[in-house]
């Protein structure tokens, strides 16, 4: 039991104030063999074994990181010195890791895996999905979404993350590849396809296949779309039916018309199908304009935040530092991206037990060193993730 809460964020709209936060005052949650039971009024709380006293701070749903790549090798602190001195970002330094990733053992990329996801938790991070894509041959793929299997059930096989260097004179090959051993090696261990769909990354043609081929082995679809330029990838998730297209940097009109094309009435409120998942961090450490998330918003499309956590384009596993990137930089008020970080990726993961605190959920509950989720942009920078409970456990 967490009792003592002065401002919790349920995200179950239309309960007491702050809309689709849905924020009560002076509340209790009570948790049961990793599940919440039952949430009201901290005075009328049952009875307990073990209570934890929030002591008037703010409690929320853990946050849910909808996209990170983590299994990887190496870092590429030398490409961003070089960017913050004036070098453009091109996706090109994917390929050192990709070098770095096949020539490290199993162990050495646990290690990585492990660090990470510990170090997301410790920043309230109680859900991520976790993408492969810098081993890039059958064996290196699927030992990537094996070892991500280990701490996530959320892996992504991002086979088609660029064309490696082997196969540089023959991307149909490679295609090929990805469409057939790799994707049969991979698939046991992931629960969705990513293709990232960018010039000098894979064209629409050649992304629908692989999304397809995905799709038909029972994967769940996700776009790296739109990133570096205006492309075809927000779109092509859209026909699709991906749960998220991510990046969404450069947006024609015709791009948000097809995300808002895809809302759907859900209990809370309408919501598009097809999740604009915004990655503030990528645009800070590339040095680039950041996406436009009012504009999305105002058109009705469903935006989520994630991390992108990766060493090329953005080292950072801090939801906190998106959220606050998202304030200041992206047209969202502070109540949009709580709800983006927490209910957001929920529905880009097409998950309704996490991202929310009601009867039924899993018991992923931050406690803050703040009053309100206000303070997470508020005071950005600051450590202000208290205490975490994961599946009900402390942290
Ligand atoms: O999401 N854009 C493609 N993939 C990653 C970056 C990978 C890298 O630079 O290593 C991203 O930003
Ligand atoms: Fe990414």
């Amino acid at each position: 039991m967490v009792h003592n809460i002065g401002e919790l964020v349920t995200n179950v709209a239309g309960t007491g104030e702050g809309g689709p936060l849905g924020i009560r005052r002076r509340a209790a949650v009570l948790v049961e063999q990793g599940e919440v039971v039952w949430v009201g009024p901290t005075g009328d709380a049952p009875a307990a074994d073990r209570r934890i006293d929030a002591e008037g701070a703010a409690v929320l749903p853990g946050f849910v990181d909808s996209h990170a790549h983590l299994v990887f090798a190496g870092d590429r602190a030398a490409e961003f010195a070089a960017r913050m001195a004036g070098q453009p970002y091109t996706g090109g330094g994917i390929r050192t890791t990709v070098g770095a990733t096949r020539a490290a053992s199993d162990d050495e990329l646990r290690a990585t895996v492990r660090r990470l996801h510990a170090e997301a938790l410790r920043q309230g991070t109680t859900t991520i999905e976790i993408k492969s894509g810098y081993g890039l041959t059958v064996a290196d793929e699927a030992r990537s979404l094996r070892i991500a299997a280990e701490v996530s059930g959320e892996t992504t096989f991002l086979g088609a993350h660029v064309v490696p260097a082997e196969y540089a004179d023959r991307p149909d090959e490679y295609v090929g590849l990805v469409c057939g051993p790799m994707l049969a090696a991979a698939a046991p261990y992931a629960r969705w396809i990513d293709v990232f769909c960018e010039r000098g990354a894979f064209d629409a043609d050649h992304a629908r296949a692989i999304l397809a081929c995905g799709q038909a082995m029972g994967l769940g679809v996700r776009v790296h779309a739109n990133q570096l330029g205006p492309g075809p990838g927000v779109q092509l998730g859209v026909e699709l039916d991906a749960a998220s297209v991510d990046h969404c940097t450069h947006l024609t009109d015709a791009d948000i018309e097809a995300l808002a094309s895809t809302a759907v009435d859900t209990p809370a409120g309408p919501q598009t199908t097809t999740v604009a998942t915004l990655l503030p961090g990528a645009e800070f450490s590339t040095r680039s304009p950041y996406p436009d998330a009012r504009r999305l918003l105002d058109a009705g499309v469903t935006v989520a935040l994630a991390t992108d956590c990766n060493p090329g384009s953005s080292y950072t596993s801090s939801m906190p530092f998106c959220i606050a990137l998202a304030v200041r930089e992206m047209g969202m008020t502070p109540a949009e991206a709580v709800w983006a970080a927490t209910a957001g990726g929920a529905r880009a993961l097409r998950r309704d037990d996490i991202g929310v605190l009601r009867p039924g959920a899993r018991a992923d509950l931050i406690i803050l060193d703040a009053p309100s989720h206000l303070h997470l942009a508020y005071r950005p920078g600051v450590p202000l993730i208290r205490h975490v409970l994961h599946n009900g456990v402390p942290r």
